[in-house]
């Protein structure tokens, strides 16, 4: 909170032009980017255990019981999903802009997968089963973002205002077992599916950003409630206790 308070209070202080208050100002969103580097690389060990006290299973990986999707004339059941890699991302570059109340990134995944057991029952009137194992790869996915916050200046409260995610992936492997019977026509269906995944990712930019952008930023400013910048990082390092641990 002290932390905060003084970043505020030079921030306030930025309009006085001074070369000094600039290069605190420099250091300080320097020192805030490290701090949540360090809380993400935090995160990425904890999301091995998961956060019990909040409800969270482990993350890494992640494994699922049983899901069902149903569309018009397809219905799907996976059990033992099991998905890998959420936590083995590299921090390519994190910046803070304390200023202008902004924050970039880019994250990159060199794996993200699932493996699952399927069965799916395709078409209402030729009633096609299918069932067996899957595998479905995001590969060098690259996730690069803008967060637009505000920050209360006496509660140090933060809320996010808008979020800018743009993600594209390098690869897609798709080895979804018995879409045929004949080898050669399953490789070619999986390919069916790399492609059309692939440009789903790739081509629908604008529409993936305008749909994170308007359902994730209700959802982390309901998430993030009234805590503050401090309290938040403090959750993340697994202390829950506000802050306390950061070495401010
Ligand atoms: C799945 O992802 C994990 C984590 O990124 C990686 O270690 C593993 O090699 C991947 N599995 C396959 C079969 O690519
Ligand atoms: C492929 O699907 C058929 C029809 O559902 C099923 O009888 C067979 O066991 C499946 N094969 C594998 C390898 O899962």
């Amino acid at each position: 909170m002290k932390f905060l308070g003084l970043t505020l209070l030079i921030i306030g202080f930025a309009g006085c032009q001074s070369a000094e208050v600039a290069q605190a100002l420099e250091a300080q969103s320097r020192s805030i980017s490290s701090m949540i580097v360090d809380t993400l690389e935090a995160m990425k060990i904890q999301m091995e255990e998961g956060w019990p006290q909040y409800g969270i299973p482990p993350m890494a990986p992640l494994v699922l019981n049983h899901k069902e999707l149903n569309f018009d004339s397809a219905n799907g059941e996976f059990d033992n999903i099991v998905i890998q890699g959420l936590n083995e991302f590299e921090i390519v570059s994190l910046k803070t802009s304390p200023l202008l109340s902004r924050m970039t990134f880019e994250f990159n995944f060199a794996s993200l997968n699932v493996t699952t057991n399927y069965k799916a029952d395709i078409g209402s009137s030729s009633r096609m089963q299918r069932n067996g194992g899957a595998f479905l790869a995001l590969e060098d996915l690259n996730i690069d973002g803008q967060i637009k916050y505000s920050l209360g200046v006496i509660s140090g409260n933060v809320k996010i205002k808008d979020i800018k995610i743009l993600i594209k992936v390098g690869n897609v492997v798709s080895n979804i077992e018995n879409l045929s019977k004949y080898r050669i026509l399953n490789r070619k269906l999986n390919e069916v599916v790399e492609e059309f995944i692939t440009l789903t990712i790739n081509d629908n930019t604008d529409f993936v950003a305008e749909w994170i952008d308007t359902t994730a930023t209700p959802v982390m400013n309901d998430l993030i409630g009234d805590k503050s910048l401090a309290d938040i990082l403090g959750i993340i390092n697994g202390g829950g206790s506000g802050g306390s641990s950061n070495n401010a």
